[in-house]
């Protein structure tokens, strides 16, 4: 039978201990702390180390969120992972994440939205459990873009952070979970923002993995960011029938907080009621929004009942927004002792390490030079 809604019902994060400030990036690449705090509001940045992959942290935060809620892994019968930095092209990382629940049935897979990655994947896996396909879900978002960084580049490297969490989604006939939802996608600007090095069109190139050249026109994600994000917060708010004032909590992708600032001006909602982490984590891609929700749960700021807005935009360049009810339950039905395994280097030696293998290798120029998008104006950067 479908259900009318899908509720949030237990959170759980995995972010890598070890941490990249903007004092380390100094001794990188030509930046400042000054620069990148005035800039971006970022401090800090987590780093995973070099044994761990995508599904190993999304496996982490999928068996706390699991642990939080109290249940049995084996009553998931749908898990959604969102990452634009899969372990492989193929199989999905779900998949592995599946695998190391030791679940055997039910549908694992990922989806690709980058920044606004957990928002597709929740309004994925929500309109699968009110078809009533699925009783309950993971949705995970987990990204390690360190792997994926040009670190010689200070435009986009010190932007990014390594992070994951897990939600657990359930099926409910109560009025609560996700109230409405709202995704789109600026198409004609999707060469702003692109990662060039991975996919088919680096194939037979002379590409060699890992090695990657960034497309990045900030001002102009900048401005997109901040007109997706508003654009889709005010359609959700007008769906579910509410006005800016009703929203207890902004929970918003974290990329800049001078975009963030922006939404929320124009959503007429003050900073005191949006949740920034963007100083501790810098940008997560998909996981940001996620790890943030169960910090801002940790830290006391949801309350039952709540109503959450939570505007995204990422490479695409997509942009989406979810007001979400919370239950009575802000709080887990149990504790959990999941934990990342411990690394010996520091946060610096990993990113030197990533460096000089690239180093060796050399760069693979030519090969990444690549056909660019005919309608766009964007730069290469690095
Ligand atoms: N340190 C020091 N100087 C720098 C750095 C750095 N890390 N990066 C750029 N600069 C320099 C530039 O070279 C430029 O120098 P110039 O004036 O001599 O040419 C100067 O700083 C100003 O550069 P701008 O690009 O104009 O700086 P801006 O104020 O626009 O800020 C920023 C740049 C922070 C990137 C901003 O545009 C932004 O945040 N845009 C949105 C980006 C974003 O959200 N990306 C995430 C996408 S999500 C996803 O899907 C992956």
């Amino acid at each position: 039978m479908a259900a009318y809604h899908a509720k949030l019902s237990a959170f759980g994060s995995s972010v890598p201990k070890k941490i990249v400030n903007n004092f380390d990036l100094e001794k990188i690449v030509d930046t400042s702390d000054e620069w990148i705090r005035t800039r971006t509001g970022i401090r800090q940045r987590h780093i995973a180390s070099p044994g761990e992959f995508t599904s190993h942290i999304g496996l982490k935060a999928a068996q706390a969120a699991i642990q939080h809620a109290g249940i049995d892994a084996q009553s998931i019968d749908l898990i959604v992972l969102a990452t634009s930095t899969p372990d492989n092209t193929f199989p999905a990382s779900a998949v592995a994440i599946q695998a190391g629940l030791g679940i055997h049935h039910g549908a694992a897979f990922d989806v690709q939205a980058v920044c606004s990655g957990f928002i597709f994947a929740l309004s994925t896996a929500d309109s699968f459990l009110r078809t009533g396909a699925f009783k309950r879900a993971l949705v995970i978002g987990a990204e390690l873009f360190s792997r994926l960084l040009d670190w010689e580049d200070r435009t986009t490297a010190v932007l990014f952070g390594d992070g994951c969490a897990a939600v657990v989604l359930q099926a409910t006939d109560r009025d609560e979970g996700i109230v409405a939802d709202k995704l789109g996608c600026y198409a004609d600007a999707r060469g702003i923002l692109r990662v060039r090095g991975y996919g088919t069109t680096y194939g037979n190139r002379g590409v060699s993995f890992g090695d990657t050249l960034w497309d990045f026109d900030g001002q102009e994600i900048f401005k997109r960011a901040v007109h997706g994000m508003s654009e889709s917060s005010a359609h959700v708010l007008a769906k579910a029938g509410v006005t800016a004032d009703a929203v207890d909590l902004v929970v918003p992708h974290q990329a800049n907080l001078r975009i963030i600032e922006f939404v929320a001006k124009r959503a007429g909602i003050p900073m005191e009621r949006v949740f920034v982490t963007v100083h501790k984590y810098g940008n997560m891609s998909a996981a940001t929004v996620p790890v943030a929700l169960v910090d801002a749960i940790e830290e006391g700021r949801v309350t039952p009942g709540a109503l959450i807005l939570t505007p995204a935009f990422g490479a695409g360049l997509t942009w989406c927004s979810h007001l979400i009810r919370f239950g009575e339950r802000v709080t887990p039905l149990a504790t959990t002792d999941v934990e990342l395994p411990p690394c010996g280097k520091t946060a610096l030696e990993m990113v030197n390490a990533f460096r000089a293998i690239k180093d060796s290798r050399g760069r693979s120029a030519a090969g990444l030079a690549g056909p660019v998008f005919p309608e766009s104006g964007a730069r290469a950067s690095g």
